[in-house]
């Protein structure tokens, strides 16, 4: 069963000088895959994750997520559907700066009905997998940049989402934050989600089964995870080197 089924996917940015962005873009994302998306700067990887969750709209083409094209709910069922069935790690948090980290992640669940106890029984659990356990009773604006993006993902993945989107949700983490957030990623997904993840970096696209390369708005190359996770790995960066994709730190 697909989570996910983009058709034939088209992004133009209209303007003075309108720019497409994604060129006949499909894939389909089966239950409990954990998909890659990685690509030069530019690429049309958060368009393409834009345009999944409904935070942009198609030019063309159709995106369904458990059967049900979003982009066609009106703003009532389309929040709902959001709710339940999509948590989001975007670049700019989300996060609500007169909370503390605990209503934060406790927001989405109460709003879909859940008792109390049960919601911050969730996000004590997902805190200490997280390592932001000490701060939940923080406002946002208290806390670090890496801090605050682990927050957005255990918001993200509270209610357990049918489909979890991440647009580079190691971004601004050191290795070891990067680690906590790929081994609970790994885990929830072997729990049954099902995840769609942009990420620049090869390491963290080697815990995916499968990755799709953009180039130019188009999908490139497909490269699946087989046995070994280190050597998937380096088939990323190969694929990469040959994109001219891989950043190097400057000295
Ligand atoms: N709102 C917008 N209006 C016009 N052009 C846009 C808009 N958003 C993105 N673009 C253009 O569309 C292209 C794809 O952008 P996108 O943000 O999807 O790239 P990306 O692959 O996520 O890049 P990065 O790795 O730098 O995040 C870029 O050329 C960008 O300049
Ligand atoms: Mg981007």
């Amino acid at each position: 069963m697909n989570v996910l089924e983009v058709s034939s996917l088209w992004k133009t940015y209209e303007g003075a000088s309108p720019y497409t962005a994604l060129e006949d873009v499909s894939l389909n994302v089966a239950k409990g895959e954990f998909v890659g998306i990685m690509g030069p700067s530019g690429s049309g990887k958060s368009t393409l994750l834009n345009v999944v969750s409904t935070v942009d709209q198609p030019s063309r083409g159709t995106v369904r997520v458990d059967g049900v094209d979003p982009h066609g709910l009106g703003d009532e069922k389309l929040a709902e559907f959001r709710r339940r069935k999509m948590g989001f790690v975007f670049q700019d948090f989300n996060l609500v700066h007169t909370l503390t980290v605990e209503e934060n992640i406790i927001l989405p669940l109460a709003l879909d009905g859940w008792p109390a106890e049960k919601s911050r029984a969730r996000a004590q659990e997902l805190a200490r997998d997280l390592g932001i356990a000490s701060i939940l009773g923080k406002r946002t604006h208290e806390i670090s940049g890496g801090q605050a993006q682990r927050v957005a993902i255990a918001l993200a993945v509270a209610a357990n989402p049918s489909l979890l989107l991440a647009d580079e949700p190691t971004g601004s983490l050191d290795s070891a934050s990067t680690g906590q957030v790929m081994h609970l990623l790994s885990d929830m997904n072997r729990a049954g989600a099902t995840l769609l993840m942009v990420t620049h970096e090869p390491l963290v696209a080697s815990y995916c089964s499968r990755v799709l390369v953009l180039q130019d708005g188009r999908i490139y190359l497909e490269i699946n995870r087989g046995a070994s996770q280190k050597e998937f790995h380096q088939r990323i960066i190969d694929a990469m080197n040959q994109l001219g994709g891989v950043e190097h730190d400057i000295a």
